[in-house]
């Protein structure tokens, strides 16, 4: 099937209920719990408006990053959210390539992004991971996966009751 991440209407009805992806947020925060606070030069994959990244720089203000996206859309978006920070680097870069010359990071995110990739793709976007990845360094990929069971993901659908 063809990705259709390129179209701006696809982009723009991601971004309008980006909030509405069941505990989004619960994964985030593991995401941000896993992300040490010394790292310094950090790898965003299908960085989208850069939501991720901004959530990231929150308690890692002088982090050096660099936010891949290939949708002109998300590009746009990402440029406005970090116009006036020159720590971050936005890259045009479709991920069913080989990832490009970026030099090394100590740490490598990704939220929502990689399974839009074929399998085989996958596979070999992470070996490429870890030959940029510093010794030590830490990749963190917050992603939906198909439920074993219809049952568990009607579970997984419904929001979190709280007491
Ligand atoms: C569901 S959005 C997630 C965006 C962001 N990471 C977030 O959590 O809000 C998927 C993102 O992956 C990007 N993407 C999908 N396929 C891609 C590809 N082949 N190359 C680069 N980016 C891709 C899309 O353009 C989009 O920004």
């Amino acid at each position: 099937m063809a990705n259709q991440w390129a179209t701006a209407n696809h982009a723009l009805d991601y971004l309008a209920r980006a909030d509405q992806i069941p505990h989004r947020t619960d994964g985030e925060g593991v995401l941000l719990a896993h992300v040490p606070p010394s790292t310094r030069r950090l790898l965003d994959l299908g960085t989208g408006d850069g939501r991720l990244l901004a959530l990231l720089k929150i308690d890692r203000p002088d982090l050096e990053s660099v936010a891949v996206d290939f949708s002109p859309t998300m590009l746009e978006a990402v440029q406005q959210r970090f116009a006036d920070d020159p720590q971050v680097t936005i890259l045009e870069h479709n991920l069913d390539d080989p990832l490009p010359q970026m030099g090394k990071f100590d740490g490598i995110v990704s939220s929502f992004a990689i399974h839009h990739l074929a399998d085989s793709r996958k596979r070999a976007l992470y070996q490429e991971i870890f030959e940029v990845l510093e010794p030590g360094g830490m990749f963190c990929n917050l992603e939906h996966v198909a439920s074993p069971t219809e049952k568990l993901h009607e579970q997984f659908c419904r929001p979190l009751v709280t007491p």
